[in-house]
């Protein structure tokens, strides 16, 4: 049973919290709404520079008090009871789902994907997608040139329908036998011929599996099949054994669509402890929690969703920046939090693909706030969003020098300079909370198209990390 929620509507312009702002010495209240959490919001800052205990906390607690279902996103191993904490305080801790080992909980999210009902259901695309979306966060991923990319999918895409045409349970552990021996390949498409009751349909894709199995995939260059195997069996193997088996391969009991009922699915499977499985767990319900969000066109009466990162690096896909732009339809709010810019770089590849996906949806986040910094790289791009624009400045050198025998050198030259409103090195002094700030963050507010009281884009602002 949820928690009774404090209205049965969540208008775009209700206000969830009142950020505090210093304009010319006097404090200014900020509302933000949901239309403006739905805009997406981004949170840097060093270490310890009061993301978590300041403006993460201050928005989530707001959104847990407004009756939002959200979706958390683990990192480190403390996230889940800080969430449960959290909730607590907010009367909302019965809605909290902890969906780790020994909560009982299971997912069989092929299964759950390929069976569920309403638009796009059992379409083997979709859950080869959602493969794809772990193989981004896997090294294999990393590959600019997809080559990889669309031979894994090709894989994904005739074995998904293979086990569909032969009735066999469509799992993370079928599809890791498959790949790892071909007797199983052998056996599912001898199970699919013995059938007597496929339809038209299914016998012109039995054709077309086949022909990919015992042709293009068997004659496939042994080195490229080799890498292609290697890649896929790098996503399936933590999914289908021990832990994953447990939690990926059987029952489904918890499903992303119930965020929209109130609850609060918290995937406490923290990537500091569970590495390659905590990263592709937190990815799985990440992707399905938005395509099931995405399925809705979300009215007033629709109960609002957070998807909640801290330590966002670790599982930024393709699919947020694609998510983000159709966010307000969906009603809901993701918030990302990091500490600075290199870091998601690094995570995701620091040009080709990985750096377009990082600048689009870092474009896509409107709501920003930057902590404390010392990572010039950030302190300068923040500065650069905070500018009044570029001039460019033309310098003319009459350049006459006595002596040189030609007449002298004259020319001109350019220079651009940049009108920053808050110079980078602000970032170094902002306040970090603690005893050394008597408890208090400072942070730096952004929001696209908004302008505050001090007639800018941004405004300081300020977070008490005692208050209730
Ligand atoms: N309720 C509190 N009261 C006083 N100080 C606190 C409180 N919560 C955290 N702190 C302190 O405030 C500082 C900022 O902590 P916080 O965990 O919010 O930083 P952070 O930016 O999230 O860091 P990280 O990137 O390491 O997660 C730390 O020194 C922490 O010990
Ligand atoms: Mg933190």
């Amino acid at each position: 049973m949820s928690t009774p929620i404090p209205s049965a509507s969540w208008p775009l312009d209700a206000v969830l919290l009142d950020f505090e702002g210093v304009d010319r010495n006097r404090i200014v209240q900020i509302p933000w709404t949901i239309r403006h959490a739905c805009e997406g919001t981004a949170i840097f800052g060093a270490t310890g520079s009061g993301k978590t205990s300041g403006s993460g906390r201050n928005i989530a607690k707001s959104m847990l008090g407004a009756g939002f279902g959200g979706l958390v996103l683990c990192a480190k191993p403390d996230e889940a009871d800080r969430w449960c904490g959290w909730a607590e305080e907010c009367g909302r801790l019965d809605d909290v789902k902890l969906f780790g080992t020994d909560t009982g909980y299971g997912f069989n999210f092929l299964d759950h994907e390929l069976n569920r009902s309403g638009p796009g259901a059992g379409i083997s695309e979709n859950a080869v997608s959602i493969l794809m979306q772990c193989a981004e966060r896997s090294g294999g991923g990393k590959s600019e040139d997809g080559i990889w990319e669309q031979a894994a999918r090709q894989w994904y895409r005739n074995a998904f329908d293979l086990l569909r045409i032969a009735a066999e349970p469509v799992t993370v552990s079928a599809l890791h036998m498959m790949v790892t021996d071909p007797k199983a390949v052998e056996k599912a498409i001898a199970l699919a011929n013995a059938r007597s009751n496929l339809d038209p349909r299914d016998r012109h894709d039995l054709a077309a599996v086949t022909r990919y199995f015992k042709g293009e995939w068997e004659t496939m260059a042994e080195r490229t099949q080799a890498s292609v195997r290697m890649n896929i069996t790098a996503i399936l193997d933590p999914l289908a054994r021990g832990i994953g088996h447990e939690l990926f391969c059987r029952h489904t009991t918890l499903t992303p669509e119930e965020a929209r009922n109130g609850s609060i699915l918290v995937i406490d499977l923290p990537v500091k402890v569970y590495n390659e499985l905590g990263r592709f767990a937190a990815v799985i319900w990440k992707y399905l929690f938005q395509c099931a969000a995405e399925r809705e066109v979300a009215g007033d009466g629709s109960r609002p969703l957070f998807l909640f990162a801290d330590e966002a690096q670790f599982f930024i896909t393709s699919k947020d920046a694609e998510f983000q732009t159709t966010a307000r339809s969906s009603r809901t709010a993701t918030v990302y939090l990091t500490q600075n810019l290199p870091n998601l770089l690094a995570e995701l590849g620091g040009s080709g693909r990985g750096k377009a996906r990082v600048d689009s949806l870092l474009g896509n986040l409107q709501t920003k706030l930057w902590h404390q910094n010392s990572d010039p790289e950030t302190n300068r791009w923040a500065a650069e969003i905070l500018t009044k624009g570029k001039t460019v400045r033309t310098s003319t050198n009459a350049g006459f020098s006595f002596g040189s025998g030609d007449g002298g050198s004259g020319g001109s030259s350019e220079q651009e300079l940049i009108d920053y409103e808050v110079l980078p090195r602000e970032f170094l002094k902002l306040a970090k909370g603690g005893p050394e700030y008597d408890a208090i963050v400072t942070a730096v507010l952004f929001q696209g198209g908004r302008e505050f009281p001090n007639g800018r884009h941004w405004l300081p602002v300020g977070f008490d990390q005692q208050n209730s």
